[in-house]
């Protein structure tokens, strides 16, 4: 698929849930919370049968979303189902608390590499961060997704002036150099309910802040479909990326539609702009209409966002809901 700007989109974020078991000050707030009910969530044949339909578009590549989307109901046997599809990759972005009982079976079932949050090595911040979580259970459930095969695993680390831009990028860079693993550092986004807006801080000032412990030599990366720019320490296994959403805008670049899990089709990540797939779906369309309807929707791909700090006051999901 080509948007107006030729732009080739082959690439769908699919949010299976908007549920967490942790509630990251980043993403949403602790208490008042309205999920969205159950029978207003996709069920697997309306996820699968999308995907099938997004195939013959065009897209060659899905990443299964959440909020957390190992606490979906079977999501093994979903994820079974999706990469039987025959996409050229499939991936799974999570937050790495339910990876120790999960990581084998969804090996199994064909995926292959995992992106796992994670904010801090200290438990405290780990804690204060996440609201819920445990650092123990990550740092274990990591270990188990290398264990039992998937390559590449990468870190995202979402960083807060103030909270984890000091010691935490020197121990996590420092995790790449004895192991596989890819530290991605990411500029807060101000989407949903999150408050955090003071505590942006610019991967410029994120690397600068490295830079004053290790060299970072420019790299290739591990393989992805994201907007990550890769570095390098001497000698490392693993990578160090950045991903600068606000500083360096990457929308000429963009190559994604995402898929809410209650069934809208989501341009941008920085419009709250949707479009209802679900509605279509459940009203008896044939395939070759829901086409139809989502090449429509794909013209009104916006060319970019502006820089918006005040964004947060304008959207309606938490990121939680649109899967970042
Ligand atoms: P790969 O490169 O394929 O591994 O995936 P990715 O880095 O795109 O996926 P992941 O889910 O790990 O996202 C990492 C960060 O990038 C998250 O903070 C996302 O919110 C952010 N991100 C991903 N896609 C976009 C996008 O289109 N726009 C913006 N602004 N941020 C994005
Ligand atoms: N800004 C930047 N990244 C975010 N994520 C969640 N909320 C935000 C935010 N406000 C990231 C998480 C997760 C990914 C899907 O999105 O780190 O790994
Ligand atoms: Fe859950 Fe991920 Fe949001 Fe944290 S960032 S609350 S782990 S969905």
């Amino acid at each position: 698929m080509t948007d107006l700007y030729g732009r080739n989109i082959d690439y769908a974020r699919i949010s299976v849930t908007d549920r967490c078991n942790y509630r990251c000050v980043y993403c949403m707030p602790e208490e008042g919370v309205n999920f969205i009910p159950h029978k207003e969530i996709l069920s697997f044949e309306e996820i699968v049968r999308i995907i099938k339909i997004l195939k013959e578009l065009g897209i060659k590549k899905i990443r299964l979303t959440g909020g957390e989307p190992l606490v979906r109901k079977n999501i093994v046997e979903l994820v079974g189902k999706i990469t039987k599809i025959g996409l050229d990759d499939v991936s799974l972005t999570t937050n790495g608390s339910l990876l120790k009982i999960y990581a084998e079976d969804l090996f199994k079932s064909g995926l292959r590499r995992l992106n796992i949050s994670l904010d801090t090595l200290n438990c405290e911040r780990f804690a204060n961060i996440t609201r819920k979580g445990t650092l123990i259970d990550v740092l274990e459930g990591i270990e188990k997704a290398i264990a039992v095969g998937f390559n590449p695993v990468k870190l995202n680390v979402v960083v807060m002036k103030g909270i984890n831009d000091q010691d935490d990028l020197i121990a996590l860079a420092n995790l790449t150099i004895d192991k596989e693993i890819h530290v991605r550092f990411i500029e807060i986004m101000p989407i949903g309910d999150n408050d955090q807006k003071d505590k942006f801080i610019s991967c410029e000032e994120i690397k600068d802040n490295i830079s004053k412990f290790f060299k970072l030599e420019s790299t290739k990366g591990p393989f992805g479909n994201g907007p990550a720019e890769y570095y390098k320490l001497k000698n490392s296994k693993g990578t160090i990326g950045f991903i600068s959403p606000l500083s360096k805008h990457f929308c000429a670049k963009c190559n994604r539609i995402r898929i809410t899990s209650d069934g809208m089709i989501r341009l941008c990540l920085f419009s709250d702009v949707e479009y209802n797939l679900k509605e279509r779906l459940r009203s008896n369309l044939t395939d070759d209409e829901i086409k139809k309807f989502i090449l429509e929707t794909l013209s009104f791909k916006p060319k970019g966002h502006p820089y918006i700090q005040k964004a947060r006051e304008i959207y309606h999901r938490n990121m939680s809901a649109i899967g970042g």
